[in-house]
């Protein structure tokens, strides 16, 4: 598969899927960022098919890291993947993870060789973009499609691609709370590597007992019985 980082717009990018970092009134942006810039180049047929999915199916918005797809009107792109990230200083950093999965998986079931990502979170809703760059970089570690060919990541800002470039890339390791993402010590629900960190499978670790039980409200029943036999493995 074919990673890009480019500096850009991502209106302008030719890709089958484009994601838009919405909030959780996905087709109502207005002003800047990733979303109005969105609905500008879409129209306003897009805010109408938003609206009716909203009322539809998300009466109370999009929730923080879930995905859904719509046309993309008079954007180059097929469709649009919508995506609310989570807001850097009061949802849970984790959610960022699900954002990129929940879109490849719509990209995939839509049958898109090429996917676009802006940087999610990064603008209005605060994460740096180290720590976007690092999730970024575990997303794609991980992420293997029969499908998706080329995956490009858009940056606006001056400065965004030298750190997409050097934490994807060169594997740099720039200083901040997200260190050993590659080995995967991080909590899933917080992103923090502080604490000891308890290994609960492969794919999930978390740094608390608040974060653990947070995790286990949002994951499977599956993932749900291992988190609680960890937690009370650690209590005896
Ligand atoms: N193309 C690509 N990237 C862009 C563009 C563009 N046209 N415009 C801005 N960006 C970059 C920003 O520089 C930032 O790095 O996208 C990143 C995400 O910024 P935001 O669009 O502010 O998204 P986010 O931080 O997820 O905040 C979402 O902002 O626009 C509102 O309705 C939206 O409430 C939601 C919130």
């Amino acid at each position: 598969m074919k990673i890009s980082i480019i500096q850009g717009d991502i209106t302008k990018v030719k890709a089958d899927a484009i994601v838009n970092a919405a909030g959780v009134g996905f087709g109502n942006a207005i002003g800047g960022g990733v979303a109005g810039a969105i609905r500008r180049g879409a129209g306003d047929e897009l805010v109408k098919e938003c609206q009716e999915l909203t009322k539809t199916k998300y009466p109370h918005g999009l929730p923080t890291g879930e995905a859904v797809a719509t046309k993309a009107y008079n954007l180059p792109a097929k469709i649009i993947i919508h995506t609310v990230g989570p807001r850097a200083y009061s949802d849970p950093n984790g959610l960022l993870i699900d954002c990129y999965e929940n879109c490849l998986r719509i990209a995939e079931e839509n049958k898109c060789k090429t996917i676009a990502f802006p940087a999610i979170s990064t603008g209005a809703y605060g994460m740096s973009i180290n720590t976007s760059a690092k999730v970024v970089r575990y997303i794609l570690k991980n992420f293997k499609s029969p499908i998706i060919e080329e995956i490009i990541l858009v940056l606006f800002k001056d400065g965004d691609k030298k750190v997409y470039d050097d934490i994807i890339i060169k594997k740099t390791d720039y200083e901040d709370a997200l260190v050993n993402m590659d080995d995967m010590r991080f909590c899933r629900y917080c992103l923090a590597t502080i604490g000891d960190v308890i290994p609960l499978n492969g794919d999930f670790w978390t740094c608390s007992e608040e974060c653990s039980k947070n995790l286990l409200k949002k994951e499977s029943k599956e993932i749900g019985d291992l988190i609680s036999s960890k937690l009370k493995e650690n209590k005896n």
